[in-house]
């Protein structure tokens, strides 16, 4: 019953596939998010819970996900609406296709905001604006940008139109050239970042901050903003993961996959953390201080570090491309279903989408400065989505994802597409995506929102 192919096209190679996961699940929720929503919360015990949320739940869901996607190879819509019928439930499955459709458009609306911040420090790094800057100038150069609506307007244009052309070649053409040779070079550079911080004479205290978990500081918002922190660090709950899935070949491992992606996601992350933190306590800045932490900490390292414009200005370009890398994860599923159901051409499907994006993401640059007094539930705009679509969309997605394949999806299609021949490792997935993920993200929220 299985399809082998999608009318979308397919990866080239297996590792094609692990290279573009990969290109999405690594972005600015590594470098950008996951410090500053840590700083947030404490450090310690928030990296604990995240860690344990990305291997007890994250990497099962991530599995469900890549499988749901090869056996139904379509539009995550249309691939749930498949899967349920063909297992003789309700096409009311389906609706998680929506939700994740949704969920794509907020979040996308917010990340091409802040993609657009990395193109801007990229011009400020290679013009030597950073060089020798301090704390209060670093802050001032970030008040600058998030307050001009227009310089956002136009970073903001600039990083749709370049997903959009992506998305419109298709996803295995130009992405899987790209991904190859900037997922080696970030990783270095990010290496020499954690190198020099370590020289900074602070690195003793961030790893202590880091990785001594201090359980008082641990509220109920910060165990759902850790998991929260997972699944959007892994591009789990919209179905992201599932539509590139559905363009894998029948051949490859789904569990090793997505051990490899999900390892490397949070060896990003945490790296990023050595990075930032030990400049964060050198120079006395507060570790909470919001979605601006990593913006207001990289120019002074750089600044400070011999070679600086150099380096900074290959970091910035670097995370651009980790950033596109992602993004076109958050548009393909949506234009795959354009594509799908309304007949669109490729072409189409991604300047509809994009443009859709672009509007929404007005209001969000808008909220850092000409709205900044228009909130909802205490917070603007950017915010808002980056709030409700991490912490209450994504693992909401999560959980009807882990229930669909735990109990409603019959146990030889699994057997069979994650190939684990009812071994222990099978039996492991199963309890994991049956009682360990629903229950977790089921407790986490309740306890959560209350
Ligand atoms: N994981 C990406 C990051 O960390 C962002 C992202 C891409 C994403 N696709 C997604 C998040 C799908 C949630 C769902 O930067």
């Amino acid at each position: 019953m299985a399809t082998t192919t999608s009318v979308h096209g397919m990866w080239t190679t297996r590792l094609a596939f692990i290279l573009a996961a990969t290109g999405s699940a690594v972005g600015l929720g590594n470098i950008w998010r996951f410090p500053y929503t840590a700083g947030e919360y404490g450090g310690g015990a928030f990296v604990l819970i995240y860690l344990l949320c990305v291997a007890a739940i994250g990497i099962p869901i991530m599995m469900a996900e890549i499988m749901l996607g090869r056996r139904g190879r379509q539009s995550p819509i249309n691939t749930m609406r498949t899967l349920a019928q063909r297992e003789g439930k309700h096409p009311a499955w389906q609706l998680l296709g929506w939700m994740g459709i949704v969920t794509g458009f907020l979040i996308l609306s917010f990340y091409s905001v802040v993609a657009g911040w990395t193109m801007a420090y990229t011009v400020r790094s290679a013009t030597g604006v950073f060089l020798n800057i301090d704390t209060a100038g670093a802050d001032a150069v970030f008040g600058a940008l998030t307050g001009d609506a227009e310089r956002l307007l136009a970073w903001h244009t600039i990083f749709m139109v370049m997903c959009v052309f992506v998305t419109a070649r298709g996803v295995a053409g130009g992405l899987e050239k790209a991904v190859r040779f900037l997922m080696p070079t970030l990783f270095l550079l990010l290496v020499l970042l954690v190198i020099y911080s370590f020289s900074t004479g602070s690195f003793a205290k961030a790893a202590d901050y880091l990785f001594t978990p201090d359980f008082s500081k641990l509220s109920a918002t910060a165990v759902l903003s850790a998991m929260g922190q997972a699944f959007f660090s892994l591009s789990l709950g919209m179905g992201a993961i599932m539509i590139y899935g559905s363009y894998l070949h029948s051949e490859a491992s789904i569990g090793g996959n997505s051990l490899i992606i999900a390892g490397m996601d949070s060896l990003v992350a945490i790296l990023a953390g050595l990075a930032i933190f030990p400049i964060v306590f050198a120079n006395g800045m507060q570790p909470e201080q919001g979605s601006g932490l990593v913006f207001k900490v990289l120019p002074i390292t750089f600044g400070s570090m011999p070679g600086g414009v150099l380096f900074s200005t290959l970091f910035f370009v670097l995370l651009v491309f980790a950033a596109w890398t992602s993004a076109i994860s958050l548009l393909e599923p949506v234009v795959a279903w354009l594509v799908e159901n309304l007949g669109l051409s490729r072409v189409r499907a991604a300047v509809l989408a994009g443009v859709s994006v672009w509007l929404l993401g007005i209001a969000c640059l808008l909220s850092l400065n000409e709205w900044s007094d228009v909130t909802i539930f205490g917070k603007g705009f950017l915010d808002l989505f980056d709030f409700l679509t991490a912490n209450i969309l994504l693992p909401l997605g999560g959980l009807l994802i882990a229930i669909f394949s735990g109990w409603v999806l019959s146990r030889a299609v699994s057997v069979d597409e994650l190939a684990l021949d009812e071994g222990l490792t099978y039996r492991l997935w199963r309890v994991l995506i049956r009682y360990v993920a629903p229950l977790a993200v089921a407790v986490v929220f309740v306890a959560g929102l209350i």
